[in-house]
């Protein structure tokens, strides 16, 4: 499986710090993916969704995940990049994510985190911190073998499907 890892933050882009949640992520998905394409984009929205489409398109992601700008600071423009780039909405997937991190911290509801599909490719917004990052990933992490499948079009290990 092929992931994109995206890190949208302007500190992080300044060169001001460094990006942990970015290499967070890759060793998460470590078990899944054999490569890893990775960009750092400051919370502009054309150069979030730049980024995207060019790991979709180009790259050929099977899933990207973003970390970072889905809270409700004013530069925080990751979930319009994505809906502006995605062609369905994956609601089901940034529900889980949320149902999961509240049981962790109120404060996960002040993530607006999206998902959804892009041609072949999964994408699925993230918040900023590592552990954030962690705790949501591990939610995802067990569905994303059966939703890449799936996109690829092979439905055929779908449960109820009655042998179609
Ligand atoms: N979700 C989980 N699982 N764990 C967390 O610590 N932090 C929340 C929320 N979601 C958090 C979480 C906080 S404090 C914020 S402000 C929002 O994600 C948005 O984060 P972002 O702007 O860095 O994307």
């Amino acid at each position: 499986m092929k992931f994109g890892i995206v890190c949208v933050s302007d500190r992080c882009f300044a060169g001001a710090c460094e990006d942990r949640s970015g290499p967070a992520i890759a060793e998460c998905v470590r078990a899944l993916s054999a490569e890893n394409e990775y960009r750092l984009v400051p919370d502009e929205k054309e150069k979030i969704m730049q980024a995207l489409c060019e790991l979709a398109d180009q790259c050929g992601a099977d899933v990207v995940l973003t970390t970072g700008g889905t809270g409700f600071a004013p530069r925080d423009v990751t979930p319009e990049a994505t809906k502006a780039v995605i062609e369905k909405e994956a609601p089901g997937i940034a529900e889980a994510i949320r149902a999961k991190s509240l049981e962790i911290t109120p404060r996960a509801m002040l993530s607006r985190a999206v998902s959804g599909i892009r041609g072949k490719t999964l994408i699925i917004n993230l918040p900023g911190s590592p552990k954030a990052v962690r705790e949501c990933i591990d939610v995802v992490l067990p569905v994303l073998p059966h939703a890449v499948e799936t996109l690829s079009g092979n439905t055929q290990s779908c449960g109820g499907n009655y042998g179609k």
